[in-house]
């Protein structure tokens, strides 16, 4: 669709406005500084941090590994079923608020897991906040469990295992965590276990890894949609598979400045993508730790990067309903509400 005729002017509130699915944010990723540190209280846990300031003043990432060390210290505080519901409330109640219709959670359990804490607590509190969300906001989301893949094959065989009490309550499983040195091949059984017990497979490749990353998440792994994927445009013969198959890519721009994947916004290769033809989404990865939530990525990438109009605006909306797992009958109300809200903005700008 066109929409050419909306004047630049308009963008913010019309990227705020718009309906949306966010498909690549970690519930962990989501913990406020003041959260950690009430949580912290509540469950008597020591933190290496002074203060909240003292905790926001080490958001000084160099790359994926700098961020990772603190992102899993803050997690530490995690303790209760009343810790994991209060953490995805709080995030559900913001997204509702960016007119996020939509989320594809990831959670990672070896975190907690590994810390003592039962897979059952993570996903029975997590659920809780999600029912609760959807009967007093409105908004829909499903749960993708991550493995982090700087542990070995065998400990996210264990991982699935434990989880298949609760099969039901998550949707597919995900790789994240350290990317290089880690690459996809190391976990072709578990998702090949994954994809017998009918569970959606997506992995993240291409952040820092390199293009044969995403190639062996496509082909060793036969993930539906890669997280991150930027560094596709190193083989132009990948970029035309991935548009030829229409793999969605769930990009993460403030996430990538902030990791130093670009050098600043302005280099950040989203509109490649979409020229390309890609299926690629703008999502927030972890957006207590990375300067915001989705219509904060939307509104930093459309500011820095002039080519990004109303028509990308609503094909980057329109992709994430695309790319997402909900029903058929969901996503054609949600790509007519999208329709809506441009056609009307589109009538005012004449
Ligand atoms: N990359 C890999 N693993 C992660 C990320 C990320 O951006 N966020 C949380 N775990
Ligand atoms: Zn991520």
């Amino acid at each position: 669709m066109n929409f050419d005729a909306i004047p630049r002017s308009a963008l913010p509130a019309l990227l705020r406005r718009m309906p949306k699915a966010e498909l690549h944010m970690h519930i962990e990723g989501s913990l406020e500084p003041e959260l950690i540190f009430a949580l912290a209280q509540r469950n008597g846990v020591k933190l290496p941090y002074a203060s909240e300031e003292a905790l926001r003043r080490a958001y000084a990432f160099t790359d994926l590994q700098s961020f990772l060390d603190i992102y899993y210290a803050g997690a530490s505080v995690l303790l209760k079923e009343q810790d994991f519901f209060d953490m995805a409330f709080a995030y559900l109640a913001r997204a509702a608020d960016d007119n996020v219709v939509h989320a594809e959670i990831f959670f990672d359990p070896q975190t907690h897991t590994e810390r003592g804490v039962p897979i059952e607590t993570v996903i029975v509190g997590l659920s809780h906040a999600m029912r609760r969300a959807h009967a007093e906001l409105g908004i829909s989301s499903a749960l993708i469990l991550c493995f982090l893949r700087h542990l070995s094959e065998e400990a996210a065989l264990a991982t699935l295992e434990q989880a298949l009490p609760y099969r039901h309550q998550f949707i597919g499983v995900g790789l994240d965590s350290s990317e290089r040195g880690h690459p996809p091949e190391k976990f072709a059984r578990v998702f090949a276990r994954a994809r017998e017990l009918g569970l959606h497979v997506v992995a993240h490749a291409g952040e820092e890894g390199p293009p044969a990353y995403i190639e062996a998440a496509l082909d060793v792994l036969k993930v539906q949609r890669i997280d991150h994927g930027v560094r596709c445009v190193e083989s132009p013969a990948l970029v035309q598979r991935l548009a030829r198959e229409r793999v969605p890519l769930t990009v993460c721009p403030l996430s990538n400045v902030k990791l130093c994947v670009f050098e600043s916004m302005a280099r950040h290769n989203l509109p490649a993508l979409l020229d390309a033809g890609l299926v690629a989404t703008v999502n927030s990865d972890d957006p207590a730790y990375f300067g915001g939530y989705v219509n904060d990525n939307f509104v930093a990438a459309f500011e820095a990067l002039p080519q990004l109009g109303a028509s990308q605006a609503w094909q980057l909306a329109r992709n994430s309903f695309d790319a997402s797992f909900a029903d058929e009958s969901h996503k054609a109300r949600w790509r007519a509400a999208l329709d809506a809200t441009f056609s009307e903005v589109a009538r005012v700008s004449r």
